[in-house]
């Protein structure tokens, strides 16, 4: 018998185990790279939304199997300006340590706790991040559940911090690792400003939305902004409230901005073993 893969769907009967009692579930007996049937979309959906982090097992995409996948939750995010270089995929963002030479660098980015596109006036939705290759050990992604740091905070701060905004801008945080930016990634990424207690579209529920792209307080003096910030991304990353995720061979994660916090964790030898994993954004929405 021949199996026509054009039109095969997903089995709806993948299998649905939490990693964790702050987040995360393992997904297991789904084939990512056949389209997914309406039940099979809104089962992925439902789950995403009660765990914030779905660790898909098993997986093998192309590029252009990893966008279809994605478009099937919502629209797809561009880069960012500096992200886009000359003959890459237009759509998949390559995280890597592999410099220009194709070699190991020792250099990984992103290890500072962040929120991908926080500083666009409407911040990622979800990130999907599909395992290519992988260090014999380490390279972990770390996330913080910022639901959970909300709800923790006394219920005076909470109701302080429901009435502040923060600005999260691309300019700072480039700036605080180091480099100028020009002009054009200036007025293509303004600062934007979001409610740092910032409800959650569809759950409803307040997360804290920080990281290393929120520069300042609204209307507060920069520096105690500044430090308030520190003080509340510290509270936020204690390890009751993070997931480590140790990578295997096949995994496809998809995480949701809105509620979570990520950072790569170089705990392996970058500058011996190569570290690449294809990326691709769903935009949000405004607050
Ligand atoms: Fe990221």
């Amino acid at each position: 018998m021949t199996v026509d893969t054009a039109t095969k769907t997903a089995s709806e009967a993948f299998t649905v185990t939490p990693l964790s009692d702050i987040m995360a579930a393992e997904v297991t007996g789904i084939d990512l790279a056949q389209p997914l049937d309406q039940a099979t979309r809104d089962a992925i959906q439902e789950a995403f939304l009660a765990h914030q982090l779905l660790v898909f097992r098993d997986q093998k995409l192309t590029k252009d199997q990893q966008v279809a996948f994605t478009e099937q939750f919502g629209t797809l995010e561009r880069h960012a300006l500096t992200n886009i270089t000359p003959g890459a995929h237009p759509l998949v963002h390559m995280v890597t340590n592999l410099g220009a030479d194709g070699k190991p660098s020792g250099v990984v980015k992103s290890t500072r706790w962040h929120s991908d596109k926080s500083f666009r006036e409407a911040p990622s939705m979800a990130s999907i991040l599909h395992a290519v290759t992988l260090p014999p050990d380490g390279g972990d992604t770390c996330f913080a559940n910022m639901y959970r740091a909300y709800d923790a905070l006394p219920e005076a701060e909470r109701t302080e911090l429901d009435t502040i905004k923060v600005v999260h801008s691309w300019p700072d945080s480039r700036e605080n690792i180091g480099r100028k930016i020009s002009q054009a990634e200036i007025d293509d990424a303004p600062p934007q400003a979001h409610p740092i207690a910032r409800p959650h579209p569809e759950t409803g529920r307040k997360a804290l939305f920080l990281g290393m792209h929120a520069a300042y307080l609204d209307g507060v003096d920069r520096d105690a902004g500044l430090a308030r910030i520190e003080q509340l991304e510290a509270h936020s990353t204690q390890d009751k409230f993070v997931y480590r995720h140790n990578w295997c061979q096949g995994d496809l994660l998809m995480w949701d901005n809105r509620c979570l916090l990520h950072r790569a964790d170089p705990n392996f030898d970058a500058a011996a073993h190569p570290r690449v994993m294809h990326r691709t954004c769903l935009r949000g929405t405004p607050t």
